[in-house]
């Protein structure tokens, strides 16, 4: 497999995406932890990335020294092109010309780096990003493409097989990036294209054995099967639903599912969850009916911040009571709390100043319960991106109509009903937002648009129904395009599907007269509308 060390870059994600792409298992670790993660890996290729700090600076990250003493090649990235540059004897100097987006590189000298893809004496676009650059080579190094701003741009030293590029090959702006990064891995390194869902789907059952295992289990003789017992989170959405089957397939029961059901959820889902996972996969599974806690809770809670706590607090004493409860049959508490993190989840922001190494920010429906319960988090998702995930899905035999399911927030309907929820907006709410699914569905355009649903607006509007004055709700329509829900574009519908969903929705559902459409993209809008 190949390492990829995370200097803090935006795009460290699109590097571990490329390398998998080609087919090579990765793993990214943060700086501050690459000693550890270099000698537990041992990777047969490390790839430093970018990052915003400048090697000139005091105390800026560095590359264990492990990494260039071990014979394997390596591939620097923008800063990672710096420090390689700096750590084997180079110069390094703060630019006096930031290069930023688009620039031309020619190719000086083949390399196996280029070959197949570049020739000597051709220029091809790359992206630039940097402030600093190399002035100096280290000992054994040879240029191989330049650039007007960047002498540097291209370096190798083919002995060692280190290489160091100034210019993100990781990018989609720089077009055979993938192809060079291919190179490195297969012609350079030797790695084999054997990574699949398959092999992840083993490798991550075993992780996850390794992490729960207890070894001697004498020590905790009342657990199942030598597994200390987690507790899984099921939200009804896709990443939950395939890190419980992986889960379930690593440790059998000593994995217990709680499905939570709020009141919040949409039409037929409780349904489709329950089934899913009791009947099909034989997976233990909780049914909590919380709907009166969680509605009453509610009540006249109308400031979405407010109701979005109202729920976190309430999803953890459910999960506490659900935990007190699997303990009953005397195997014991869990310990552990499965999620469907995902990388984009993930934010690691690398710390510089010694605080703690990795602030992580993650998503999820149930923020608190680990620290409250001194549970450990077990995400086996973590590394993967959503399309991956919707593989490993398929992969585990999830049917294809879960799996490619449109995300659904933990808050649930609550933050699609602006302003006070009340039992009857929730069932206007999700009669509405059915229909709206089935016209979707039957356009053939649901697995085109990343997220679609409606909105019930606390806004009455008169219409005219038969021969009556008709006094009632607006709903939204909401449909977006996205690859990870943090920028996100309007779906562009044709106005004749717009104008057949709102007829069918104000025909067929009792309590709206009046249908909108959305056209606001993130940013500035957000996704959601609360
Ligand atoms: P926003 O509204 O922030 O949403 O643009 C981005 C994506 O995140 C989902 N979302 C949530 N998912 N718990 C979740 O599990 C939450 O509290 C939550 N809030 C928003 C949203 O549906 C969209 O896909």
């Amino acid at each position: 497999k190949a390492l990829v060390i995370d200097f803090g870059s935006q795009v460290t994600q699109l590097i571990a995406r490329r390398v998998r792409e080609a087919g090579v298992y990765c793993e990214i670790a943060p700086f501050q932890k690459a000693e550890e993660a270099f000698a537990e890996t041992r990777p047969k290729a490390v790839i430093l990335s970018g990052g915003p700090c400048s090697v000139t600076d005091e105390g800026s990250p560095r590359a264990p020294q492990a990494i260039f003493d071990a014979g394997i090649p390596v591939l620097a990235i923008c800063y990672g092109e710096q420090l390689l540059a700096e750590q084997l004897g180079g110069k390094v100097e703060a630019g006096h010309h930031r290069e930023f987006g688009r620039a031309d590189l020619e190719v000086v000298t083949p390399s196996p780096l280029f070959e197949g893809v570049w020739a000597v004496g051709g220029r091809h676009q790359v992206w630039m990003s940097h402030g600093d650059r190399v002035t100096r080579l280290p000992d054994g190094f040879a240029i191989i493409g330049k650039s007007e701003n960047a002498p540097f741009a291209a370096i190798a030293d083919e002995k060692r097989r280190f290489y160091g590029v100034q210019f993100h090959l990781e990018v989609a702006h720089t077009p055979d990036g993938a192809r060079l990064i291919s190179n490195f891995l297969h012609k350079i390194a030797g790695l084999k294209s054997d990574w699949t869902m398959a092999a992840f789907r083993s490798e991550a059952a075993r992780a996850i054995q390794k992490q729960v295992g207890l070894g001697r289990s004498a020590e905790r003789p009342s657990q199942a099967a030598g597994y200390g017992r987690v507790l899984c989170g099921l939200s009804g959405g896709v990443d939950s639903a395939v890190a419980a089957v992986l889960i379930h397939e690593a440790i059998g029961d000593a994995l217990t599912c709680v499905f939570v059901d709020h009141g919040l959820l949409r039409q037929g889902e409780a349904e489709e969850v329950v089934s899913l996972f009791r009947d099909h996969n034989n997976i233990p599974l909780r049914h909590v009916q919380a709907q009166e806690l969680f509605l009453t809770a509610l009540e006249g809670v109308e400031d979405p911040e407010v109701k979005r706590k109202t729920i976190g607090r309430l999803f953890i004493e459910v999960f506490e009571a659900e935990a007190k409860k699997i303990a009953e049959d005397g195997r014991g508490a869990p310990q552990f709390l499965a999620q469907g993190t995902l990388y984009p989840d993930v934010i690691e922001s690398v710390s510089f100043t010694g605080g703690p190494s990795v602030t992580i920010k993650s998503h999820h429906n149930v923020g608190g319960l680990p620290e409250r319960m001194n549970m450990a988090l077990v995400e086996p998702l973590r590394e993967l991106f959503k399309d991956e995930v919707r593989a490993l899905g398929r992969e585990l035999g999830l049917p294809e109509a879960f799996v490619g399911r449109h995300p659904f927030p933990g808050p649930g309907l609550a933050i699609r009903c602006p302003g006070a929820v009340t039992r009857e907006k929730l069932e206007i709410l999700r009669k509405a937002d059915a229909v709206y699914l089935d016209e979707i569905r039957k356009a053939g355009l649901y697995d085109e648009i990343w997220q679609a649903f409606a909105a019930l607006l606390p806004v009455r509007s008169v219409g005219v129904m038969g021969d009556g004055r008709s006094y009632d709700y607006v709903l939204a329509l909401r449909a977006v395009t996205s690859t990870d829900g943090m920028t996100a574009d309007f779906y562009p519908f044709d106005m004749s599907f717009l104008g057949r969903a709102a007829t069918r929705i104000v025909n067929e559902v009792k309590g709206v007269n009046r249908v909108v459409y959305d056209v606001t993209s993130k940013p500035p809008g957000t996704i959601e509308w609360e």
